[in-house]
């Protein structure tokens, strides 16, 4: 397959912060997506992170040398199909990153979108946008240096001009594709997004687009459809949709959430995902229904046994926990705060 190829004609979930970890991934592969994107990783936490392999779970771990704490965990199942997501505003740091990490995932992102404080005052994220030689330094540097495609996210500019001239600076830089969310770094979810920047874009470039920012339209799998005929891309990336309710990506219907929430803890439980992330990705499942008395039992857990219980399923939580503890897991559980 071509390095294009991988890009071309595909439904991926898009890369978000503290949503987009192994569980996640795993399960939207399960519904239907094509491709996963890590959340954003910052290149310096990669960096002083060391990779391990994690014979109890069967996963790639990277454990930050300065608290083990897991930055990135990834599985066998999804190699071909993630793609790791860096923040990052320097050549050399992302260079080393993407080398670090490549012979674990099937592609590299550089997140040139992000419009918070860290990332802006840090020159990662969307300050890229408004420092194109920077943003193809990094690519370049990136590209010269992995076999693995790289790609990047980008939001649009005010003018669609200087969109189309910023989006084809960055394909010359050899990047396998481009994601675009169709809203400016200044604006913000409830403004609408470009859906006339993006057509544009697709026919300019000759490299895959990826059309992002449709979740307030996309509630069903035919919605994503429908979304990418609008914006005339080759692919889509889903957020937002994604995280509510994961099994919009299959093409058989979305699943009613308890069922999604409870495939959702088997893998959290099988990956043995911390129990603050595990909380932080089931509430944002839940939403309003956290007002609900099963959601306000919900808010008072504290440990990922408490969480499986309410989901009727302590004795998988039980069943697996033991052993793998048998096998010898180490590492320390987190409570919830
Ligand atoms: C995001 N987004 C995001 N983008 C990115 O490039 N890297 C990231 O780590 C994140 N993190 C993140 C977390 C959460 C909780 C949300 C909701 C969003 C932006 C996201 O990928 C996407 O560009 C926007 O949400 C617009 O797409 P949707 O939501 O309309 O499909």
């Amino acid at each position: 397959m071509s390095k294009n190829e991988l890009y071309s004609d595909k439904i991926i979930l898009a890369p978000m912060v503290r949503i987009g970890t192994l569980p996640t991934r795993l399960l939207a592969l399960d519904y239907g997506a094509d491709l996963v994107y890590t959340e954003e990783i910052i290149d310096w936490k990669l960096l002083r992170s060391k990779r391990r392999e994690n014979e109890v779970l069967g996963t790639i771990d990277y454990i930050d040398l300065t608290d083990g704490t897991v930055v990135f965990r990834t599985c066998s199942r999804e190699t071909s199909q993630v793609i790791l997501q860096i923040g990052t505003s320097d050549p050399d740091r992302a260079l080393k990153v993407a080398q670090l990490v490549e012979s674990d995932v099937a592609g590299i992102d550089i997140n040139m979108g992000c419009p918070k404080e860290f990332s802006i005052k840090g020159g990662m994220g969307a300050a890229l946008l408004y420092q194109p030689e920077k943003a193809e330094n990094i690519l370049k540097k990136v590209i010269s240096g992995v076999k693995c495609p790289v790609t990047c996210k980008i939001r649009v500019l005010e003018d669609l001009d200087e969109t189309l001239k910023l989006c084809k600076r960055l394909e010359s830089c050899g990047i396998a594709a481009i994601a675009v969310h169709g809203r400016t770094k200044y604006e913000r979810q409830q403004h609408s997004n470009r859906i006339e920047f993006l057509q544009m874009i697709s026919e300019s470039l000759s490299i895959p687009v990826i059309a992002n920012g449709g979740s307030k339209e996309i509630d069903t799998f035919e919605d994503i459809i429908h979304f990418k005929e609008k914006t005339k891309c080759s692919s889509v990336m889903v957020a937002r949709a994604a995280e509510w309710n994961v099994s919009v990506f299959s093409r058989f219907g979305k699943k009613p959430l308890d069922d999604v929430i409870k495939a959702y803890l088997k893998y959290a439980v099988d990956y043995d995902n911390s129990p603050s992330n595990t909380k932080y990705c089931v509430q944002n499942m839940l939403r309003e229904l956290q007002d609900t008395e099963k959601g306000k039992k919900f808010l008072e857990t504290q440990t990922l046994q408490q969480i499986c219980e309410l989901w009727d399923m302590q004795d998988y939580f039980e069943t697996t926990h033991e052993k793998q503890q048998n096998e010898g897991l180490i590492g320390r559980r987190d409570v919830c705060p």
